[in-house]
């Protein structure tokens, strides 16, 4: 039984009723409830979190709005078909059956990411292939020719879901993941994914009431991240307005235009008082960091300094401080431990209890150099690597808290 998705209905400002559907946004590990609250506060209704994914309902408004402003999702996706298949005929006759030219036109081109687990369907790029030969057929009776496979630039991105029997069809509405925001212009060695470092942001308790300050800030996406929500800058600013949905056959301009104006009127709407100030060794990677400032107009909010991180006094009064220092992994530091011994030491020497400071690494044992107790160890994942992103809290018995630690 093949259930193409439809949900209610909402009724707008003016009174006009808009239909409702479910959604799906993708995440990364421990950034789900950050997430789920962004949602809320757009507006999602029956917002359920899951694993590195959140679903919820709203309307076509919502999903432009999620696309354009969500700062912790990778993908808006669009469940549009669901049964159940025991076979791998099952499955090609059942998404045969769904209505594909209603979907897309048969000139338009779409590719299909698959996931699939449970003891039936055992490869996804087979399931990938019977459900792409049963559209493609589809197209072929009903037009005499079909749609083209672009695994680059597809006008449509399916997501075939399939858990054991059940199968989920989904439309991924943001087209390129939402990670590319579209303000790099340099990089330094080893850049932060953008949606880790929001999330992160968002983790450590960034509420744009303070400064912030990165000592190690590479190409600068922290800050970048940091100066954007502060000044209520969409998330998807600089994209370009590039999203899977325009590409779509039910793309509404006119939505969109007005979504997307509702949310660049918001742009400085925050009267953020801080200062956010940024701090490298290596003088190229803060070339690269200007760059990205300059181009999102950021440069006049964000101060940058160049040197070591233990000779940079952080900025006075209350301050958030989120870095990301070398893991070792793509960034040679001759003798790592010692590099975490001294960054511990810094924050006692340097950054007293004004300072919130937390940090993201994938190196265990040079963790344990930083000589004082975390208070929160929450687990991350930047690209494969498993990491762990840490709070320390500075206070005048940090120091006595190394030595307990030392002596166990
Ligand atoms: C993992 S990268 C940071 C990447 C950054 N989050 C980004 O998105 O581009 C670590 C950075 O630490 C810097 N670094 C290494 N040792 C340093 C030191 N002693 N003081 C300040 N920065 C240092 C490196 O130059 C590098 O840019």
């Amino acid at each position: 039984m093949i259930i193409q998705k439809k949900h209610g209905k909402v009724v707008s400002d003016s009174g006009t009723a808009r239909e409702t559907f479910k959604m799906v946004a993708k995440t990364m590990v421990s950034l789900e409830e950050v997430l789920a609250d962004e949602l809320r506060a757009m507006g999602a209704q029956n917002v359920e979190v899951g694993t590195r994914a959140v679903e919820f309902e709203g309307d076509m408004r919502l999903l432009y709005r999620a696309n354009y402003t969500c700062r912790t999702a990778l993908a808006i996706l669009k469940p549009f078909a669901e049964f159940d298949a025991d076979t791998d005929q099952e499955l090609y006759d059942q998404v045969y059956r769904i209505r594909w030219e209603k979907i897309m036109d048969v000139d338009a081109t779409f590719m299909i990411d698959s996931t699939t687990s449970g003891e039936i369907f055992t490869h996804s790029y087979y399931a990938a292939l019977k459900t792409k030969d049963a559209i493609v057929d589809r197209f072929r009776r009903n037009f005499g020719k079909r749609p083209s496979i672009d695994t680059e630039n597809p006008d449509y991105k399916f997501n075939l879901h399939i858990r054991d029997n059940h199968v989920t069809l989904l439309m991924n509405s943001s087209g390129d993941s939402l990670h590319k925001r579209g303000y790099r212009q340099g990089v330094g060695v080893a850049p932060i994914n953008e949606v880790l470092a929001a999330g992160l942001l968002k983790l450590a308790g960034w509420q744009c009431d303070s400064n912030f300050y990165d000592p190690m800030c590479g190409s600068g996406t922290m800050l970048i991240e940091a100066a954007m929500m502060a000044n209520s800058i969409p998330a998807q600013y600089y994209r370009g307005g590039r999203f899977g949905f325009m590409r779509w056959k039910e793309f509404n301009l006119g939505e969109w235009k007005s979504v997307k104006q509702e949310e660049d009127r918001k742009i400085g709407s925050l009267d953020f008082e801080g200062e956010i100030w940024g701090n490298d060794i290596d003088e190229r990677v803060i070339e690269q960091c200007e760059k990205n400032l300059e181009f999102t107009k950021l440069h006049k909010d964000v101060m940058l300094h160049i040197g070591s991180f233990e000779d940079q006094e952080p900025p006075e009064g209350k301050t958030l401080i989120v870095t990301n220092p070398p893991y070792g992994e793509r960034i040679k530091v001759e003798d790592l431990n010692a590099m975490y011994e001294k960054l511990g030491d810094t924050f006692k020497r340097l950054y007293g209890e004004n300072c919130d400071v937390w940090l993201i690494t994938s190196d265990f044992e040079a963790m344990k150099h930083i000589g004082l107790r975390p208070s929160a160890k929450i687990p991350v994942q930047n690209g494969s690597l498993d990491c762990r992103f840490l709070h320390f809290e500075v206070y005048e018995g940090s120091r006595k808290a190394k030595y307990q630690q030392d002596a166990e």
